[in-house]
């Protein structure tokens, strides 16, 4: 198991005032910042670009930026993202006609890479490429919006992806996104799960560091 992360997803901070948003879930503890990329296309819902993710660098964000791109294609995007301060980028494999050379793709570009299976997507897509990833992101949700309910049958498939990874014997992380809360991410922890992001749970809680708090001490056990 890799250290603990909270990445609270912005696509539930007030994007108004983002740079702030962000500084200030960073000051609260939060770890990363998932950066949630929709196009209306891969997803039914439009969201932010590489210039957004360009504008929070030029703010002084310091932070990991973990994007997630939901869009279709995911090659055309990648060095655009690289360019704009990115360090992990995680897409689709129903997005890209070649998954493994997005991978590399990505890798060449310097950034690390991971690879997101939605509700419906078979964990045997990771046979062939696992080896390569430094991420595997399960969507406990289906993706395009923040604000819906964890999916249950998340929790077996969490420990069937954490087998995968232990066997591999390399420091795969397992990012969990959707749904997710301080009070179920002790059982979402459990099934394997390292790495937590969050949306409207941190953004629409009035203190960002109590919650951000409570969801590590309860990770923590
Ligand atoms: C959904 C996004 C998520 C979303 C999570 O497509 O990938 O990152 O923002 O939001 P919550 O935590 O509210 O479910
Ligand atoms: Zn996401």
């Amino acid at each position: 198991m890799q250290p603990t992360v909270i990445a609270p997803s912005i696509l539930s901070a007030d994007f108004a005032r983002l740079g702030e948003e962000v500084d200030n879930v960073i000051k609260a503890g939060a770890d990363w910042v998932h950066f949630d990329v929709m196009d209306n296309h891969y997803v039914p819902n439009l969201t932010i670009g590489p210039l957004v993710c360009e504008a929070l660098r030029k703010h002084g964000v310091t932070a990991p930026i973990d994007v997630h791109l939901m869009v279709e294609p995911v090659d055309r995007i990648v060095p655009d993202f690289a360019k704009a301060g990115a360090s992990l980028i995680s897409f689709h494999p129903e997005a890209s006609r070649h998954v493994h050379r997005t991978v590399q793709l990505i890798k060449s570009h310097g950034c690390q890479a991971g690879l997101v299976l939605n509700p419906g997507t078979p964990v045997e897509v990771l046979d062939y490429v696992l080896d390569e990833l430094d991420m595997v992101l399960l969507m406990s949700v289906n993706p395009g919006f923040g604000g819906q309910a964890f999916i249950p049958s998340t929790l077996d498939k969490l420990r069937r992806v954490r087998e995968r990874i232990d066997a591999s014997g390399r420091a795969i992380r397992l990012e969990i996104d959707g749904g997710v809360k301080a009070d179920n991410i002790a059982e979402i922890a459990a099934a394997g799960a390292d790495t937590f992001v969050a949306g409207s749970a941190i953004f629409n809680a009035d203190d960002y560091a109590d919650v951000v708090s409570r969801m590590k001490a309860a990770v923590a056990g």
